[in-house]
């Protein structure tokens, strides 16, 4: 692996340049949802002035159609919890900040409203109870176990391949009973299916498209099999098996499908990644880590916050309102911030510092609120946990080497590669 310069010192500089040009940009230019900004990480100046002069604001001159940013946190709740008013549908647009494009657009529970989501959401609830997830948990610390022990010492690899996909990618072929051989078919869909033109995960639309439908094709074969077959406790059983989801069109078994591989993937994945990050950034927060390992059950949640691997959702006005003041049409589009919500400072005390015994760290947005508040949260939250108190066992120290490479978008905000290093 190529090995660049040490995190600190590049990030200044590009820190530096960043927050020159975000003031030095007039408001009416701001666009801070273009994916460069996130790759780059230089996202954070232009999000601090929209909090402090227009924490409502309307884009207009963007390569996208308009829409608006709406980054503090209280109206981020507001937006979140009304969802009468503010409509998560994809015939309307969906959940990101673009609308759904051709060829995107497979109805899934998360972008739909009442009464359908309520009703579709609850078929596989059952899988997140605390019964269930304690059941998992004899699991999920043998699988960290194995995956620890293998990585090897004094020697750079790349801990986003190693640790957070193999670990993600497992636990998401436990959800759905997927064959075992073939996990990493659900890692690939799951990059494939968000992935943009240019993000370098695929080539073309018809590649994209292509790659969709082995999946679409794969995973009707096991729905079928599962369909006529007896309830057994993966996901898609509980959905073969429930009134509500067993007669889905194609298309909504798709859009589900999709939504639960992606769910349970890249946002477990990017945080897992983060949290060494985040370690290596502040290594007085790793040695306080270290010294008392029961304070991993406030760093989960503070990493879930500093990180924020989602970094917005979308929602559409049904009707004229107003948030802040500003005057919001029917049909306009909303995007709710997190990544800036959970760095709002009339929230957080030092909302840039990441505290690994914050008090009340679960206040952040990352999991949203309101009805559609992610169905996985405790799951995502126990996976890293224990990945955390396997690693404190076996490792004093897992050093990050170079600069990770950020993701290419502004929706899943996380990592392609982070090189680290054990030493032995
Ligand atoms: C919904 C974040 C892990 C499955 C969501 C939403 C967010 C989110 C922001 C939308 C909330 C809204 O619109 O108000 C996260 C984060 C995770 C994580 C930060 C990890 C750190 C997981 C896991 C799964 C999962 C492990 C399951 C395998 C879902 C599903 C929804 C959802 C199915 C749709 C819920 C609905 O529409 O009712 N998640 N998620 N997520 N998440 Fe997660």
């Amino acid at each position: 692996m190529n090995i660049q310069a040490p995190v600190k010192v590049d990030k200044a500089e590009r820190m530096r340049r960043a927050r020159e040009e975000a003031y030095a940009t007039p408001l009416s230019q701001f666009h801070p949802g273009a994916p460069r900004l996130f790759q780059d990480d230089t996202l954070w100046p232009w999000f601090e002035r929209l909090r402090k002069e227009e924490p409502v604001h309307y884009c207009t001159n963007a390569p996208i159609e308009p829409y608006w940013s709406v980054v503090k946190y209280n109206d981020i709740m507001h937006v979140d919890t009304n969802h009468g008013i503010f409509s998560s549908d994809s015939t309307l647009g969906g959940i990101s900040i673009r609308d759904v494009p051709p060829g995107y657009d497979y109805p899934s529970f998360i972008a739909m409203d009442q009464p359908r989501h309520s009703a579709q959401r609850k078929t596989v609830s059952p899988m997140f109870t605390p019964q269930h997830l304690d059941e998992l948990a004899k699991l999920i610390r043998q699988r960290s176990q194995t995956v620890l022990d293998n990585l090897p010492r004094n020697e750079t690899f790349n801990f986003v391949e190693r640790v957070s996909i193999e670990l993600t990618t497992q636990m998401l072929a436990t959800l759905f009973d997927f064959p075992w051989e073939e996990r990493r078919k659900l890692t690939r869909w799951s990059d494939v299916s968000t992935a943009l033109p240019k993000s370098g995960i695929v080539a073309s639309a018809e590649e994209r498209r292509r790659e969709m439908d082995e999946c679409y094709a794969y995973m009707s074969k096991l729905w079928n099999e599962r369909v006529n077959s007896a309830p057994r406790n993966d996901l898609l059983s509980l959905m073969a098996h429930n009134d509500a989801t067993r007669h889905m069109d194609p298309d909504n078994l798709m859009g589900n499908i999709i939504l639960l591989i992606v769910g349970g993937n890249d946002t477990t994945r990017n945080t897992m990644t983060g949290s060494v990050l985040a370690l290596n950034e502040n290594p007085e927060q790793y040695d306080k880590l270290r010294a008392n390992p029961e304070l991993i059950d406030s760093m989960v949640p503070e990493v879930i916050r500093w990180q924020t691997p989602l970094a917005h959702m979308r929602r559409t006005a049904l009707q004229d309102t107003e948030i802040g003041g500003k005057h919001i049409k029917k049909g306009d589009r909303i995007v709710m911030w997190y990544v800036s919500g959970n760095r709002d400072e009339e929230m957080f005390e030092k909302p840039n510092d990441f505290i690994i015994d914050r008090p009340r760290p679960r206040t952040h947005l990352s999991f949203g609120f309101g009805i559609h508040r992610c169905v996985g949260m405790r799951l995502a939250e126990l996976q890293l946990k224990i990945v955390w108190e396997e690693m404190l066992k076996r490792f004093d120290r897992i050093e990050v080497v170079g600069e990770p490479k950020r993701i290419y978008s502004s929706f899943i905000k996380g990592y392609e590669t982070l090189p680290v290093r054990i030493p032995g």
